[in-house]
C-alpha cells in the first residue's frame, strides 16, 4: 500500500485547520497510518527541505516550518501520493484547483497550509525521516473493501 507524509504546517495548526485537512483525507478514503503533533527542530526542517537549500525562499521556508507546531501524519491507500497532492492543490494557492485545500484556505505560497510527498520514493524517505517504524500502525478498516478495489 502506497504511503505519503502529510504535514499540517504551522499556519494550518494556528488557524485551527487540522480537522479540515484530516477530514478531507478521511472522506477521500485514505487510511491514516500514523500521526504526531510536534515542534519541528532546525535539524529535521533542514533535512526535510534539503532539496531547496540555496534557493531564495529556503531561509524563510525553514523559519516558517519551525515557527510553531505541526501535525505530521502518514496516510496510505492506492495512489496515495497523487491523491493527496490533488487534495492539497498546487503549491501556489492562486494556481490550486477550486475545491482543493490550498485554493479554499490559502493565498500565499509561503503560507500554503500543508506538505505532501511528491513522489512514491520521496514518500518512503519522508515517512522514514519523520516516523520510527514502531509509530506506524498496521491496520485494516471495516470499510476498506468498499474503498480499495483490491
Ligand atoms: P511541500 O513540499 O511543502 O508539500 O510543497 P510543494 O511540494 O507543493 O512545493 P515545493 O516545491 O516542494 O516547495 C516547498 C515549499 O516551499 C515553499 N516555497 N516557496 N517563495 C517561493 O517561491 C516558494 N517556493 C516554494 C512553499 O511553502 C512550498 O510548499
Ligand atoms: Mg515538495
Amino acid at each position: 500500500m502506497e504511503r505519503t507524509l502529510v504535514l499540517v504546517k504551522p499556519d494550518g495548526v494556528q488557524r485551527g485547520l487540522i480537522g479540515e485537512v484530516t477530514s478531507r483525507l478521511e472522506r477521500r478514503g485514505l487510511r491514516l497510518a500514523a500521526a504526531k503533533f510536534i515542534q519541528v527542530s532546525n535539524e529535521l526542517a533542514e533535512t526535510h527541505y534539503a532539496i531547496h537549500k540555496g534557493k531564495p525562499f529556503y531561509a524563510g521556508l525553514i523559519q516558517y516550518i519551525t515557527s510553531a507546531p505541526v501535525m505530521a501524519m502518514v496516510w496510505e491507500g492506492p495512489s496515495a501520493v497523487a491523491a493527496v497532492r490533488q487534495t492539497m492543490g498546487a503549491t501556489r494557492p492562486t494556481e490550486a484547483a477550486p475545491g482543493s485545500l490550498r485554493h479554499d484556505f490559502a493565498l500565499e505560497i509561503g503560507r500554503n497550509l500543508t506538505h505532501a510527498s511528491d513522489t512514491v520514493e520521496n514518500g518512503e524517505k519522508e515517512v522514514a525521516l519523520w516516523f520510527q517504524p514502531g509509530e506506524l500502525v498496521d491496520w485494516k478498516r471495516e470499510t476498506d473493501r468498499w474503498i480499495f478495489e483490491k
